[in-house]
């Protein structure tokens, strides 16, 4: 397997790559999580709402690569907060993965019930062997600070968009304050980033594909990626990218590209606000 990079939060050992599953049908699910876990990705993400937690676990079956070695995250839609309806979804999505997560994350900050009574029925999730570790998904930095007062656990990762057309400089800064991580969805801002002439011309310098440069960019802030495609060519395309690196001055002609409207999926609660930038 091809050397790769990870990250290390309170003693959870993540890899920088990993591969996303949203939108995925059950049997596009099975095949490409399998397909990627051949390919040599060893971090998978999905979510009960995917409806493919079933799929997920029996791709990674029929790769036959060790559970022992993969990183698998899933996550407690928005409807489950409530303390027994969390701990039962903890448990349906242990069921249907065939294996129990190491990462439960809450899906989106809900206002009702509140932050720390989720929190605690996370803690609960936790304590019960449900997940390894636990965090959130979609916090912006009040939010994220709140979850963390209230948590016992450490909050090991906040999930959010993020790629070339959006800052999250505050969010990053907060995620470290805290000790915590960023993960990043959508980071190829779903396919945008191909025809991007900024990326393209870095890419042409380096002999790589905008994806590539996308998700090194990434990697090299110490954030992790999930890439999602439905191509075994593509996924092997995204996966290639440990043996090249961006200067200093490649990463902020990357950053430079970030805009007020960069935004790709907005459904925060009204009650609660982005960071600025
Ligand atoms: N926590 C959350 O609320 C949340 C929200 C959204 C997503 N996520 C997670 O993040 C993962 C990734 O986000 P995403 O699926 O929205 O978007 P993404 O990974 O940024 O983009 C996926 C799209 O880009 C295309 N693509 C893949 N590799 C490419 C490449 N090298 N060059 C050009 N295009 C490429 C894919 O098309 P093909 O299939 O045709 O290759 C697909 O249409 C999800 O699958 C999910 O696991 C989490």
């Amino acid at each position: 397997m091809t050397q790769q990079a990870s990250i290390t939060v309170d003693g959870q050992t993540l890899p920088l790559l990993g591969f996303g599953t949203w939108q995925l049908e059950p049997q596009d699910a099975r095949r490409m999580v399998a397909e990627a876990l051949r390919i040599g990705y060893r971090h998978i993400d999905t979510a009960w709402i995917y409806k493919n937690e079933a799929a997920v676990g029996d791709g990674i079956r029929d790769s036959g690569v060790a559970r022992d070695n993969i990183w698998l995250t899933t996550k407690i839609w928005v409807a489950h907060f409530e303390r027994d309806a969390l701990l039962r979804q903890a448990e349906e999505s242990a069921t249907s993965l065939g294996f129990t997560p190491d990462l439960l994350l809450l899906h989106w900050p809900k206002v009702t019930p509140s932050i720390p009574d989720t929190i605690a029925a996370l803690n609960e999730a936790k304590d019960r062997g449900l997940t390894r570790a636990v965090g959130v998904s979609n916090y912006p930095s009040t939010q994220f600070r709140e979850a963390q007062s209230a948590s016992d656990a450490k909050l090991i990762t906040n999930q959010v968009e993020y790629h070339p057309y959006l800052s999250l400089k505050t969010l990053r800064a907060t995620a470290a304050e805290l000790g915590s991580s960023i993960t990043a969805w959508s980071p190829l801002a779903q396919g945008q980033i191909a025809d991007d002439p900024v990326i393209g011309e870095i890419a042409r310098a380096h002999g790589k594909t905008p994806g590539q440069v996308t998700l090194r960019w990434l990697i090299q802030q110490d954030v992790i990626a999930i890439p999602r495609t439905t191509k075994p060519q593509r996924a092997a395309e995204n996966f290639d990218i440990w043996e090249f690196s961006l200067s200093a001055e490649e990463m902020e002609r990357v950053h430079a590209l970030a805009r007020p409207d960069g935004r790709l999926g907005d459904w925060i609660d009204r009650d609660f606000v982005w960071d600025q930038d």
